[in-house]
């Protein structure tokens, strides 16, 4: 018998820059046309956004002279499944797209999860930029790769890490986005603050009605910052190897159970609302955290118009679909105090 060894030690510079500038969207037909990602680009959307930016998106592309189709899907997380990248995937394929080609990600973060997903594996793979179109999307979804879909299971539980070659923030896309939304983002943003940014904590507790009013600075400032944030634990763990990414996870253990457990009717960022407030529960339990400071939490995210109670707390056995659990533990991430959080192991058997 002969072994053969087959040495892959090769990385690649995968950095990318994140673009963030009112008007910038307006920019992405040059760009394309300079750097050449694709000869042509699948515009993967959902059937809202494709309405809304998909049709000028597509045309300002076209006035470069650059070809682009849109394929669209129902909006919601309700199709962030498998049968939506089967049916995505076998439309390009029907209308001619190659390896040769690109993704545009136009849209939330269901659509950013979805069409990078499908920029990982169609074909074996093809570049994708990521045009993030709601709050959530620009403060957290659109950076640091990760892509993928539900299952019944759980949610994320098919995906990959995979970079995009651009991000475009545009706060422009966020005028018409509806309240219930920016909400949904500000619950991230939240997070960024409480686990690692004290001082985005307090501008968001002195600021709350300039975001709601969509002041221009005011939503670049948080948006910048909650970029920052999470680009500093991505660069140090981007496989989510060395366990800092773990930190982002503050409020999804039970928040990730709590749209499961909606039908994913619950949106993420509620989910992850209510999640925080229980992870605090326990971090105040186990004297982690002061009675107080998990108090001011509580009431910032009321501020900003989120649930912090929930009538079915998820039990135990509904956080074991959680891809952070460990064979006999569940990990929490737990806040200490403003801008420091911990790693908290939980037996769960
Ligand atoms: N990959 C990651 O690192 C990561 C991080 C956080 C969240 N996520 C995922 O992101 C998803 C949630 O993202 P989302 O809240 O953006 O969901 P979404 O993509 O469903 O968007 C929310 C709704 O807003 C609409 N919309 C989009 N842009 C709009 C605009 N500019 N104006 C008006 N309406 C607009 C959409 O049509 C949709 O109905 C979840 O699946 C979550 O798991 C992923
Ligand atoms: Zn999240």
């Amino acid at each position: 018998m002969k072994n053969v060894k087959l040495k892959l030690r090769h990385k690649k510079d995968m950095s990318y820059e994140i673009l963030i500038h009112k008007g910038i969207a307006k920019k992405i037909p040059t760009y394309l046309k300079d750097n050449k990602i694709g000869q042509k680009y699948a515009i993967i959307t959902d059937d809202f956004v494709a309405k809304s930016f998909g049709e000028s998106l597509k045309k300002s592309i076209k006035n470069k002279g650059i070809k682009s189709e849109i394929f669209k899907f129902k909006k919601g997380e309700i199709s962030k499944n498998l049968s939506t990248i089967e049916k995505l995937a076998t439309e390009m394929v029907e209308k001619g797209f190659t390896r040769k080609d690109a993704i545009i990600a136009l849209g939330g973060g269901v659509v950013g999860d979805a069409a990078g997903f499908l920029a990982a594996i169609y074909m074996r793979g093809i570049p994708y930029i990521h045009v993030p179109t709601t709050l959530m999307a620009m403060v957290d979804s659109s950076i640091g790769g990760k892509t993928g879909v539900d299952l019944e299971a759980g949610k994320n539980l098919i995906g990959t890490i995979t970079q995009p070659k651009t991000v475009f923030i545009d706060i422009d896309y966020l005028k018409n986005l509806p309240e219930k939304q920016i909400r949904n983002g500000l619950a991230e943003v939240i997070k960024y603050g409480a686990i690692g940014d004290k001082k985005l904590f307090k501008f968001i507790e002195q600021n709350i009605g300039k975001i709601f009013k969509k002041d221009s600075e005011t939503l670049n400032f948080i948006i910048t910052r909650s970029v920052k944030n999470k680009v500093a634990i991505v660069k140090k763990d981007e496989e989510e190897k060395t366990g800092f990414r773990i930190f982002l996870n503050y409020g999804h253990t039970y928040g990730h159970a709590l749209e499961r457990m909606s039908g994913y009717k619950l949106l993420h960022g509620y989910a992850i609302s209510i999640g925080m407030v229980l992870a605090n529960d326990i971090a105040v339990k186990k004297g982690i955290i002061k009675e107080k400071v998990a108090e001011r939490i509580k009431n910032l995210l009321k501020k900003a118009g989120l649930p912090v109670t929930t009538i079915k707390k998820p039990a135990m056995k509904d956080l074991i679909g959680d891809k952070k659990r460990e064979d006999e533990h569940i990990n929490f991430i737990l806040v200490k105090k403003i801008g420091k959080a911990v790693i908290y192991k939980e037996r769960w058997k």
